[in-house]
């Protein structure tokens, strides 16, 4: 098969975790026997520098061409910490969301078998926690109205949702309920915002449609809680942009590291396939970044985008017996002194999958 996609490093510790992710994807078609063609493009604060713009329309259109999207992460600790600055990476990956009609974003919350030590709660609370949470990618405060006020003194960010928004999420969540466990949790604040009780509304209309699914309502903060407290009771659960950006982080900890969650955003036009996690500019060009979040990503990619299960899979196995043969960075190492670099474990797994 022809896989043409386009691959975006973006900053900090991007561009090596893209490359090992490259050497897997190459790895895979070379034994497969697909054509890939790839196309390398900027976006964040690297394409602030060269040319002013975090998400250039020569990107857009790459993307808009390519049949899906790799990327990396973006962030540089210049924007953070300047308020002040204008023109900022992150409004890059908001763009190409946007754009891309990218609405729904799809977060597997996993744990592994061989990490369940790493993680930092009880064994048995984690040992085979596997729940999906689709997070509202295009609306809700982070694309609402923002501004200052009173010479600047007072600042505002509205969250605003439309039902044709709320019900394409629900409808996708129900789906993704209906070929899993059966259960659709729909996270909200309603008792306080009314946003979220235009969701709380929406939700239940469309429940009844869904009799074999099981609807559960719950507050964010409880639902913070209940990651933590009970991850296996959750199947799919659904929320809205904000809730989802910070409840998968704190879900990450169920794997044991930030490093290995990967995500899948669908929606209108090419989806795109990047890690949870952010840019890490601590760890830039020292090559310790853990690359198996953008890894499973390109697992994801493969299944969502060219529905190449086999593909996928074999991406999974080679991430476990990484893992089993203690080939890990640091973050998820036993013996940090014997822990492998970003490049190693890239290699090992392209190896590993070449000689299967
Ligand atoms: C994420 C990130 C982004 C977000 C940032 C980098 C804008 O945290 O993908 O979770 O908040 O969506
Ligand atoms: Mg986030």
């Amino acid at each position: 098969m022809k896989l043409n996609i386009a691959v975006l490093p973006g900053d900090g510790i991007g561009p090596e975790i893209v490359e090992q992710a490259m050497k897997v994807v190459n790895a895979v078609c070379a034994k497969k026997g697909h054509d890939l063609e790839a196309t390398y493009a900027l976006t964040g604060a690297c394409a602030i520098d060269e040319v002013g713009d975090p998400y250039p329309p020569e990107t857009h259109e790459i993307c808009m061409n390519s049949d899906a999207v790799l990327f990396g992460a973006i962030g540089d600790p210049k924007f953070d910490n300047n308020p002040k600055a204008t023109v900022r990476p992150e409004q890059g990956l908001l763009r190409m969301r946007k754009q891309l009609g990218l609405y729904a974003n799809l977060r597997p919350v996993m744990s592994f078998p061989s990490l369940l030590h790493k993680s930092p709660l009880r064994r048995d609370l984690v040992e085979g926690a596997e729940f999906m949470c689709i997070r509202e990618l295009t609306g809700g405060i982070y694309f609402g109205e923002k501004g200052r006020l009173d010479g600047g003194n007072t600042a505002f960010d509205n969250c605003v949702y439309t039902r044709e928004e709320v019900e394409r999420i629900l409808k996708l969540a129900y789906e993704f309920a209906l070929k899993s466990r059966k259960k659709l949790t729909v996270v909200d604040k309603a008792n306080v915002l009314e946003s979220s009780r235009l969701w709380r509304e929406v939700a239940q209309e469309m429940a009844p449609n869904y009799p074999e699914v099981t609807t559960e309502y719950m507050f964010v903060d409880n639902a913070a809680m209940q990651i933590i407290q009970w991850p296996k009771n959750f199947d799919v659960m659904v929320t809205e942009n904000m809730f989802g950006d910070i409840l998968t982080d704190e879900a990450s900890v169920i794997g044991g590291s930030l490093g290995m969650l990967p995500s899948a955003s669908v929606g209108i036009h090419t989806s795109v396939f990047e890690p949870i996690h952010g840019s890490y500019p601590q760890a830039a060009g020292k090559d310790i970044a853990n690359p198996l979040a953008t890894v499973l990503s390109a697992a994801m990619m493969f299944e969502y985008a060219f529905d190449l299960k086999e593909e996928g899979q074999l991406i999974r196995d080679a991430v476990n017996a990484s893992m089993d043969a203690k080939v890990t960075t640091e973050d998820i190492a036993d013996d940090k002194t014997k822990a492998a670099k970003t490049s190693e474990v890239g290699t090992w797994l392209a190896d590993w999958i070449s000689k299967q």
